[in-house]
């Protein structure tokens, strides 16, 4: 390794329009009191018929370089998880490249299901590392409401929209701020948990697939539910150990917002006092790969997190995927 990389900057954008619970149980046969006692959560965000995902994305990524000191001109490369993306080609990444007028520099997405930010930040690293990049613009943005089945209950009451964006700069040998160290990870045995059928080469979009919403998220909620918990905490575990720390030493734990239930089993594993978990699951929901962003985003501007902080992100998804990132803000 030649350098060191941190985190220099976050940034995050939800859309205005608000669905609540009880707006919830005008569409599907659900309740307010079954998805906050069983998910936390009580509202989420919604794209407009217009925004796409690197329309969010370009405002998270705008804010995100507002908040640093780097110049648009010194962004060196884009990498955009998500799922959700504009289109199956080309890659959001070059959407945002154009809309932030950095003609030129790379830019490409990375599929990883709601790890999509852990991915896209231990790719972004290795450049910046290895000298090959000084500023990396890496983001996580959703619009699941625009795939999930909204007549679903299994599955539309549980996400929202939104957008996080961090920039990974190379650190100065002073610097308090650095990516201690990060593991990305996936099991291809799990496919089916958690997918969209239709609309690729192993199932092209026809009439059919429309008539029987193949082209909508498709989960075994429970069956991802008991998985959750345990690759969270074995990636944590297995990063922490080789950096000679305990759950203990960290400031903030950043896990990703897909159930409250989730989050405190994992929080309760790790003997992590409440205080220092960040949540914000009753506001946006399951934003998939922009949970995490979003969520330290949110953390930084209303004073709780701090530079110099000790953070661990990990989060997990469909793939499955999993991973983590420990860093020093
Ligand atoms: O982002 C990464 C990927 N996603 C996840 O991490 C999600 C992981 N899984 C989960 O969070 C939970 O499994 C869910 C929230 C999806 C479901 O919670 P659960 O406690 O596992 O419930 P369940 O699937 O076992 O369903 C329990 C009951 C069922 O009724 P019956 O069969 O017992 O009569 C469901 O039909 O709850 C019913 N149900 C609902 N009821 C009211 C399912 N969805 C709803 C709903 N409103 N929206």
């Amino acid at each position: 390794m030649k350098y060191k990389a941190k985190y220099s900057a976050f940034g995050s954008y939800v859309p205005d329009k608000v669905l609540s619970n009880f707006d919830l149980e005008k569409i599907v046969d659900t309740n307010d009191e079954w998805i906050k006692s069983r998910t936390g959560m009580s509202e989420r965000r919604i794209a407009s018929d217009e925004q796409a995902a690197s329309d969010l994305a370009t405002i998270a990524a705008q804010r995100c370089i507002e908040n640093s000191d780097i110049k648009y001109k010194d962004i060196d490369l884009i990498i955009c998880g998500t799922i959700s993306p504009d289109h199956a080609f080309p890659s959001t990444a070059c959407f945002v490249q154009k809309n932030l007028g950095l003609k030129g520099i790379p830019a490409f997405d990375i599929s990883a299901g709601c790890p999509g930010f852990i991915y896209a930040s231990d790719i972004a690293r290795q450049f910046v590392e290895n000298g090959t990049k000084k500023n990396v613009l890496v983001i996580g943005v959703e619009i699941l409401s625009k795939i999930v089945n909204w007549e679903d209950r299994n599955t539309c009451v549980l996400f929202g929209d939104g957008a996080g964006a961090a920039i990974i700069s190379r650190a100065q040998s002073n610097d308090i701020s650095q990516i201690i160290d990060s593991e990305i990870l996936a099991d291809g045995n799990y496919t089916e948990l958690l997918e969209q059928p239709a609309g690729g080469s192993r199932m092209p979009a026809s009439e059919d697939t429309l008539k029987e919403n193949l082209h909508t998220v498709h989960m075994q909620g429970n069956r991802v539910f008991k998985l959750a918990v345990k690759s969270m905490y074995s990636t944590s575990e297995t990063v922490l150990k080789r950096n000679n720390m305990e759950f203990n030493d960290l400031d903030w734990l950043v896990p990703h917002q897909a159930n409250m239930r989730i989050i405190e089993s994992l929080g309760n594993k790790m003997k992590i006092n409440n205080e220092k978990v960040i949540v914000n699951i009753e506001k946006y929901a399951n934003t998939s790969s922009a949970t995490i962003p979003i969520a330290i985003d949110e953390a930084i501007r209303n004073g709780k997190i701090h530079r110099g902080d000790v953070i661990h992100m990990v989060s997990f998804g469909a793939g499955l995927t999993w991973g983590s990132v420990l860093f020093r803000y």
